[in-house]
């Protein structure tokens, strides 16, 4: 559909720089525009909104994700200047904002193979929570209890808002603030898994998550590598991760989540902890 939308204005030399950098979220498509197609960017947008029947924001992406929040800054190409939009995964509904929260589809394959994991009766620490969609796709699967943790007020908000809109067979608490503060004052020792979704601060954090964890318990740490070898990742990820941790860790698996960049991958290191 993209493909057949971009032929009528972009040569297909500059279509195929557009593929992989296309995300519809809910009605909302946010777009990655290379620097050589920015002055075509408008068209671009008005085409898609055209095409895209059930879009009706089409968003520039016009800066990194960044902050504290892991946001990112939008223009508007074309069509409702409305940031917020319900998503649907994994059988869950999710009221999201694409410019005050961090949110990102292409996570759904991790957060499937989360909530396989998850046991009934798991108390889960999801340090980095966000919106939710970790805890909120483990607790429709799993009898569990979540407690989400995001700093970002806007996204604890949406958890709350998110956890009322679907039928869970668990239960999540969505609180406000700083990871490390509220494993110091209220989960400390609370935790059967541990989840650290903030990948390029996993080694500051890294004695948080093992406090939060129970005497035993699963950490799932985040981590990014670049590499020129793709079938190298996971090593890498474990060597480093064994190189940081401070406490027994017996290394179950690691795997690439997804490509954040040319050579550059994000990476899950699952570890059972023993204190
Ligand atoms: C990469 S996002 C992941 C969000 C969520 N897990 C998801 O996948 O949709 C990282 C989140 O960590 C939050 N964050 C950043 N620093 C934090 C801190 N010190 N304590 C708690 N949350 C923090 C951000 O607001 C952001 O929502």
């Amino acid at each position: 559909m993209l493909k057949q939308a971009m032929a009528s204005i972009l040569t297909s030399e500059e279509a195929e720089e557009m593929y992989g950098a296309f995300d519809q979220i809910g009605n909302i498509i946010i777009l990655r525009i290379p620097d050589s197609l920015l002055s075509k960017r408008k068209t671009i947008g008005e085409v898609l909104l055209e095409k895209v029947k059930t879009a009706k924001s089409i968003f520039y992406q016009s800066s990194p994700v960044e902050g504290d929040y892991r946001i990112r800054q939008l223009e508007l190409l074309a069509g409702e200047d409305s940031t917020e939009t319900e998503y649907k995964e994994h059988g869950c509904r999710f009221r999201v904002d694409v410019e005050k929260t961090f949110f990102s589809p292409r996570l759904a394959t991790e957060r499937l193979r989360i909530a396989d994991l998850v046991n009934d009766g798991d108390v889960i620490v999801n340090m980095f929570g966000g919106v939710g969609m970790f805890s909120i796709v483990a607790a429709k699967k799993k009898k569990c209890h979540v407690y989400n943790v995001d700093i970002n007020p806007y996204a604890a908000k949406l958890c709350s808002e998110n956890i009322a809109l679907n039928k869970l067979k668990g239960t999540i608490d969505s609180i406000e603030g700083d990871a490390a503060d509220i494993i110091e004052k209220e989960l400390s020792g609370k935790g059967d898994r541990v989840l650290m979704l903030l990948p390029e601060r996993s080694d500051e954090f890294l004695d948080s998550a093992i406090k939060a964890l129970k005497q035993k318990g699963t950490l799932h740490y985040y981590c990014h590598v670049h590499s020129d070898k793709k079938n190298q990742v996971s090593a890498v990820a474990t060597s480093h991760f064994q190189s940081v941790i401070t406490v027994g860790a017996k290394v179950l698996g690691s795997k690439i989540v997804r490509p954040v960049g040319p050579r550059f991958y994000q990476a899950v290191v699952d570890a059972v902890i023993s204190k």
